[in-house]
């Protein structure tokens, strides 16, 4: 047999008036009605209330919050380790087409019944905007667990050539051994959906920890993956344990992988960690993540003025600059910047609307939390006091909710802070080069920051686009020729970068799934 073809999910416009439109209002009115939310653990399958409470906040109007769930504690995670490990014979034995189906219907119910209120949740909890919260919530989870059935279907497949006379070889792509631990972030609910979701598929067990600014549409998803048909134990849901919980799960004999999304800091803690823990594994576990970047672009004299002034923009200040790939460095030519780019810079930035994610014309919404505010604050006070011009925006206010404006920053120092750190919310740094030092300024992106996720080069002739691209091959996991740096889809750009932004093992692609077998190759003689 053959699984379905699949196609990426068509994005839904959301125009007013549309059908849609009143679908999507309808599930934010509901969700409004019913919050806060009372999320459980669930271990093999039922709900475990620890009783240790925490909140997650609404990001635009931080007085209320979305959900009150039950962090997991030591017990908790005792339980879903031993109950993972018991599901896990039953699982791994299920005929992949069984498996496989399971995946296919939690896409439709995604992409279909539960659309609604997982763009809900994921606006009124994570902060994102209608068409954001479309991009993420319904089509890339969607497409993250079909697609993700189609690559399975293909490793399957890989072979041996070579068969010697009388002897057949083949090999068998088994799950690890053990239990594998998803660390998911607040930026993408689709991302959670993958961390989990990408192990499970080949058969793996899988302890889920989100984050605790991202609860709630998490544990939708994760609800509907047992709708779909999940076996009890076979993805355990595990929300906000503190650090200790989360050591407890990597310092287990049987901790066979990390599927790991979130910050560089917290992704080398755990790593070190690891690490000192080797000799009680059974195995070597694998580790899988993808951590932060400094995305650039870098605008030549000969690229498209308006493309490269309205994709810098978006790639700058959609979802307030909190995606992993999102723009936060640009280096444009002089001639480029006087003769009009600035002004349409401004012009375009100008017209944003910061607002309440409920508020359809706002094009950003809220930062996620007290912590990300103050932080980005921060780094416009640096930069200001580094010599930095903040050219727009530079206001911020969080009384009701964590609004910061979008920020364009020109330095003359291309080494300064807001070059070098990631900030994660709406700051563009912006350095102007002289036509001539195009080259010297390919040296400078590729040199100013420890990350390699995304980039994007402006250019009207191919010979300019490939030096570049050369010049800065190690630069970005995700390289944009003339667009914006942020929008890789499932099944199109397989996802990742390399130094300090990660293991580069390409979500979206059929490379994250060889991370979660371990292959056994089997030699028979007739
Ligand atoms: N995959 C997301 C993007 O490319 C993070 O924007």
């Amino acid at each position: 047999f053959k699984t379905p073809a699949v196609e990426n999910e068509p994005m839904r416009s959301y125009a007013p008036g549309s059908e849609e439109r009143r679908g999507l209002e309808a599930a934010l009115k509901q969700l409004e009605q019913e919050l806060p939310f009372e999320v459980p653990c669930f271990v093999n399958g039922k709900p475990i209330k620890t009783g240790k409470l925490a909140k997650q906040p609404i990001p635009d109007s931080h007085a209320r919050h979305l959900c009150v769930y039950h962090e997991a504690d030591t017990a908790t995670v005792s339980a879903a380790i031993d109950g993972a490990l018991a599901a896990k014979n039953e699982w791994e034995a299920l005929p992949w087409s069984d498996r496989a189906a399971i995946f296919l219907k939690a896409a439709d119910l995604v992409s279909g019944k539960y659309r609604y209120r997982l763009i809900a949740a994921t606006m009124l909890g994570q902060g994102k905007n209608a068409w954001q919260a479309e991009i993420d919530a319904a089509a890339e989870l969607s497409d993250f667990l079909r697609f993700g059935v189609k690559y399975v279907e293909e490793l399957y497949q890989q072979q041996p050539v070579k068969n010697s006379k009388g002897a057949w070889n083949r090999v068998e792509y088994r799950p690890l051994e053990g239990f594998v631990l998803a660390v998911s972030p607040f930026n993408f609910t689709a991302i959670g959906g993958n961390l989990v979701g990408a192990p499970a598929l080949v058969g793996n067990v899988v302890l889920w920890k989100p984050s605790p600014m991202a609860t709630y549409a998490n544990y939708l998803t994760y609800q509907i993956l047992v709708e779909a048909g999940i076996p009890p134990g076979v993805v355990q849901f595990i929300p906000g344990p503190p650090p200790e919980v989360v050591q407890q799960c990597i310092s287990h004999r049987e901790f066979a992988a990390l599927h790991f999304t979130g910050s560089t800091h917290v992704f080398r803690t755990l790593w070190k960690n690891i690490a000192a823990n080797l000799d009680n594994y059974r195995g070597y576990p694998r580790i899988v993540g993808e951590t932060g970047g400094k995305n650039f672009h870098v605008v030549h004299e000969s690229a498209e003025l308006t493309n490269a002034v309205m994709q810098t923009v978006r790639g700058a200040f959609e979802y307030q600059g909190q995606k992993c790939s999102a723009l936060s460095r640009l280096y444009v030519s002089s001639s480029l910047w006087a003769s009009g780019f600035k002004d349409k810079l401004l012009q375009e930035v100008a017209k944003i609307k910061v607002g309440p994610v409920t508020d359809f014309s706002a094009f950003m919404g809220p930062v996620i939390g007290k912590p990300a505010f103050d932080r980005i604050v921060g780094y416009i006070q640096k930069a200001k006091e580094a010599g930095g011009e903040i050219l727009i925006g530079g206001g911020a206010d969080d009384s009701t909710g964590y609004f910061v404006q979008p920020t364009v920053i020109l330095s003359k120092d291309p080494g300064s802070i807001t070059f070098v750190e990631e900030i994660f919310g709406p700051v563009l740094s912006v350095y102007v080069f002289d036509d001539k030092d195009f080259d010297a300024t390919l040296d400078l992106v590729d040199s100013t920051s420890i990350y390699g996720l995304t980039g994007s080069i402006f250019a009207s002739d191919r010979s300019t686009l490939l030096r570049a691209a050369n010049r800065l091959r190690n630069a970005a996991g995700n390289v944009y020729y003339n667009e914006k740096c942020t929008g890789a889809v499932v099944g199109q750009q397989p996802f990742g970068g390399a130094r300090a932004s990660g293991t580069n093992d390409k979500a979206g692609s059929m490379s994250i799934f060889y991370r979660f077998v371990s292959a056994r190759s089997i030699k028979e003689n007739f």
